[in-house]
């Protein structure tokens, strides 16, 4: 089902400036048992990049409810999506006057590969291409995904499952459509997202368990090699939740202690 502004309905306009210029954000959203997980950081999320993005709030009310009532369709497993674009209107680039803000909530079946991941890991490649320095934008998963498009192209084109991402520098930055986290003994590191990547929500709410862990948190810059010397590694979306990393370019890891005990609080509360 598709819901455009709360209507059952798949026309957009030509002049969207989603369409026009990827004005605008989106997020995708577990649903298990009928019910979105993690909402909250959800809607903090989108919050955050409208305010960012400087995009007149929608009903946020409303946005809840349509968010809930496809959820309430998947009795098991399921995906929404909720995309918010400017609008139409505004000349050339500019969006002054544009006010129409435009709510499409979506929904999709959950990618059953996902359960495999989770209980099996998966090996990540390494792109040769790597993203952009991108201050303005670095942290919001705004609509222009142009860059993890061709990131995409690459891991098929290669025949990986997933691959590391690195940043302008080399340093790790992400994977194509996750955020990742290493550990070293009792202290966990992710790269720190200044210059580009995606604030994932499923990052948010790991970090916000790992605050009240015994483990201590770093946010790095770090070159690809300093994975090697980790003792676990693993990757985390919402949808599919974490992830764990068997191989990255032939050295293994066989560790999955803090995931596991991750997963035992990933929704407690
Ligand atoms: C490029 C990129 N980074 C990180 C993430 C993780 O974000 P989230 O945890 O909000 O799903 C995604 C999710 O699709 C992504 O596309």
């Amino acid at each position: 089902m598709i819901l455009i502004n709360g209507v059952e309905t798949d026309a957009v306009s030509v002049a969207d400036r989603a369409l026009q210029y990827g004005d605008g954000c989106f997020t995708t959203i577990l649903i298990e048992q009928g019910q979105p997980r993690l909402w909250p950081l959800h809607l903090k999320r989108l919050q955050h990049t409208l305010a960012a993005l400087r995009i007149a709030a929608p009903d946020w009310q409303a946005l809840a409810e349509q968010v809930h009532r496809l959820a309430a369709a998947f009795p098991d497993k399921g995906g929404v999506k909720v995309l918010i674009s400017r609008g139409a209107g505004g000349r050339g680039y500019s969006p002054a006057g544009c006010l129409d803000t435009q709510v499409i909530v979506s929904d999709f079946a959950w990618p059953s590969q996902y359960q495999q991941w989770q209980q099996h890991g998966i090996a990540l490649g390494v792109c040769r291409q790597r993203l952009s320095t991108s201050p303005m934008l670095a942290g919001l998963k705004h609509l222009n995904r142009l860059e993890q498009v061709l990131l995409k192209q690459e891991t098929q084109d290669r025949g990986w499952l997933d691959a590391v991402v690195l940043d302008a520098d080399g340093c790790v930055a992400e994977t194509v459509a996750s955020n990742i986290f290493w550990r070293k003994g009792q202290t966990v590191f992710t790269p720190s997202l200044e210059a580009c990547g995606v604030h994932g929500v499923m990052r948010s709410h790991v970090l916000g368990l790992l605050a009240q862990s015994q483990y201590c948190t770093e946010f790095v810059k770090s070159p690809l090699d300093e994975l090697r010397y980790a003792d676990e590694v693993f990757i985390t979306n919402a949808l599919m939740a974490l992830v764990p990393i068997s191989e990255i370019e032939g050295k293994t890891f066989t560790e999955q202690t803090l995931l596991r005990e991750l997963n035992e609080r990933l929704y407690a509360c």
